[in-house]
């Protein structure tokens, strides 16, 4: 079952938004728009100036995000307890100041700090999207017109606003674009940033399970954390994910479009190649369990009545028949666990398994391979290109390896 498209107007799902409010009337609508962006499924943070907290107070926005309002540098003056906004502004995928004021966009544009939404400005990595609200004749002052040329000169998203009646009483361009027109915007914007857009990827991951007989399996110690960090570094980044899991207690990660859970190699086999054909991408994490016990039985081996050798048979090599039915239009990437430094045998299995890239991790090296929250990989191309990564946590080491094999095999 699919569990949701790329394309779905879901853009916002998961995406964690620093909302910063700013002294204008407008700030009322920012209840609506923090509303808006919750039901799309967004984390959201709220930044408020002290100006913003005379429009709309902290208890409203606060209680519609379900997370504490910021608008102070100190948590509790008294207790030394200060707001960290070096933190905010890392957390957030993106800060959107709506309503933006004239002056918080002349105190962008001068890297001013006398409030705490213009530290985490200061500080964010994120990008930035303004929506500006004021009255027309200070929207279209040549301050502020160059002060907005600036911003987008440096890459933060303008956010336009509508033109209408203005709190002045005035008619004209200065109102803040609508609650439900920004979350479309930045829905777009999310969408738009997707540089695996487009591509359907098919990702096995963790281990498999061979009955011996009713509850006992040949298997091995395969969390399949690092096929999942892969999975949902994938779907973030656009692409369409079908991932064939083995026996792990993972949850599904946000925005797969699909997943399929086996027990053996061959149920793992059989879910794979039916769907290799359609597939743009092939990224074979799983440990596949080479082999399988001959024979199993339905009911329970008792004490006594146990066989006393259990006869193995091979199992499918799930990754070298995608690389003998690969298409001119289709990459490869295979896994490789070695206990020694293995180069020679990864580069073996390139080769033989017709792949366009193998990464490698040791089991050498501490705090790589199975069961840990860290791994370190390098990644052997064909053609001889080589690339090796420090030790990471297998989140990071995903965002790495989806980068590097786009930019190397899909530039
Ligand atoms: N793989 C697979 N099907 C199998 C075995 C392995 O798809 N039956 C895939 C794994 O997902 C991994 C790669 O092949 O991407 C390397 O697996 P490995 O077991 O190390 O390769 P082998 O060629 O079986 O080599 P070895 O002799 O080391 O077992």
């Amino acid at each position: 079952m699919p569990l949701a498209s790329p394309s779905s107007e879901n853009m916002l799902t998961g995406r964690r938004i620093v909302l910063g409010i700013t002294g204008s009337i407008a700030a009322y609508k920012s209840a609506t728009l923090a509303r808006e962006l919750r039901r799309r499924g967004a984390e959201v943070r709220v930044v408020m100036t002290p100006g913003a907290t005379e429009f709309i107070t902290p208890l409203t926005l606060a209680t519609l995000v379900d997370n504490p309002v910021h608008s102070d540098f100190t948590e509790d003056e008294h207790a030394g307890v200060w707001t960290n906004h070096v933190e905010l502004g890392i957390w957030g995928d993106l800060i959107l100041i709506a309503p933006a004021t004239a002056n918080t966009l002349a105190a962008m544009v001068h890297g001013q700090c006398d409030n705490l939404l213009q530290a985490v400005l200061l500080s964010a990595r994120c990008p930035v999207a303004v929506a500006p609200a004021m009255d027309l004749d200070m929207f279209t002052h040549a301050s502020t017109q160059s002060n907005l040329k600036t911003l987008a000169e440096r890459g933060v998203d303008i956010i336009d606003p509508g033109t209408g009646p203005l709190a002045s009483g005035l008619v004209g361009k200065g109102r803040m674009a609508e609650p439900e027109d920004i979350a479309d915007h930045l829905a777009r914007r999310f969408a738009a940033d997707l540089p695996w857009r487009g591509k359907r990827v098919i990702l096995t991951a963790g281990p498999t399970h061979e009955p011996l007989d009713a509850v006992r399996f040949l298997g091995n110690r395969s969390s399949g954390k690092m096929g999942f960090a892969l999975a949902e570094v994938l779907a973030a980044r656009g692409a369409e994910v079908t991932l064939v899991a083995g026996p792990v207690s993972l949850e599904t990660p946000l925005r797969v479009h699909e997943r399929i859970d086996v027990q053996t190699a061959e149920e793992m086999n059989e879910a794979v190649q039916a769907r290799w054909k359609d597939m743009d991408w092939g990224v074979a994490c799983a440990a596949v369990s080479d082999f399988k016990p001959a024979e199993t039985t339905s009911g329970k081996w008792h004490r006594g009545d146990m066989p006393e050798a259990v006869v193995l048979a091979e199992n499918p090599d799930i990754l070298a028949t995608m690389g003998r039915s690969k298409q001119p239009h289709q990459t490869l990437i295979g896994f490789a666990l070695e206990s020694d430094d293995g180069q020679a045998s990864a580069q073996g299995k390139l080769e033989r398994k017709n792949l366009d890239a193998i990464v490698l991790n040791s089991l050498k090296d501490d705090g790589a391979g199975f069961g840990h929250d860290t791994n370190k990989v390098s990644v052997l191309f064909q053609g001889g290109k080589s690339v090796s990564f420090e030790l990471k946590s297998k989140y990071d080491v995903a965002c790495d390896l989806v980068e590097l094999w786009r930019t190397t095999l899909n530039p």
